[in-house]
């Protein structure tokens, strides 16, 4: 499935991942989450760039009829232009992705007609948080049929984090809990292709 990292490791390119997510949020969990599984991907061997709750509420709303573009827009569109990978992460807002996250992601039209279409063939990794279960399940999902449209592959682990309640990272953005800290470490793995050295190795 991960032929893009693949094809990058064998080419003796760096496999280079884009992390889009994030809330505006102080400690935003959905960042802290995104942040944590780049880390491991660099850990893995890959580049990483992350546009966080701040560059996303930097881009101007989407309009599909204004071909102009700001930095910022043409920063993202570019980093994902030449990804090999893609992680998005994103808060469950009413039962769906947020605006914030979408409007990112509506931005990814720029790459329609390139020789790669959207993010076809690329792994991507989803990210979800929610103070429920429920809203876990139901943006997953969306996240995934979202993935499909732009032709890329969700990885087979969706990480949902219930934040009700918890604290899932300290203030340096250090995962609290064990299993979290996992299975961000597994979609990271999965998304470049690679996976970890066992412990002691
Ligand atoms: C506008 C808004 C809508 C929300 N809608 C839902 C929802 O439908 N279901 C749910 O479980 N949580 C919902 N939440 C809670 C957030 O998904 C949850 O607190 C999330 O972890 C926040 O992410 P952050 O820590 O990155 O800011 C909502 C929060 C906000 C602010």
């Amino acid at each position: 499935m991960n032929h893009t990292t693949n094809a990058a490791r064998a080419s003796g390119r760096t496999p280079f991942v884009v992390g889009i997510g994030g809330t505006t949020r102080p400690g935003s969990s959905t960042e802290s989450a995104l942040r944590a599984t780049l880390r491991h991907a660099e850990e893995l061997g890959a580049e990483t760039r992350l546009f966080g709750g701040e560059a996303l509420a930097a881009l101007a709303g989407y309009s599909p009829e204004q071909g102009e573009r700001t930095e910022g827009q043409r920063a993202l569109v570019e980093a994902v232009r030449r990804a090999d990978a893609v992680i998005f992460a994103s808060p469950g807002y009413h039962g769906g992705v947020s605006g914030l996250v979408k409007n990112a992601i509506d931005l990814l039209e720029d790459l329609r007609a390139d020789e790669r279409v959207y993010l076809d063939g690329m792994p991507v990794g989803c990210i979800v948080t929610a103070a429920g279960w429920q809203g876990c399940n139901t943006t997953l999902a969306a996240m995934r049929s979202i993935v499909h449209a732009l032709r890329g592959w969700p990885t087979p682990l969706g990480v949902t984090l219930n934040t009700a309640g918890v604290r899932l990272f300290d203030g340096d953005g250090q995962c609290l809990d064990a299993q979290v800290g996992a299975s961000l470490r597994t979609l990271a793995e999965q998304v470049v292709g690679v996976r970890s050295p066992m412990p002691g190795n």
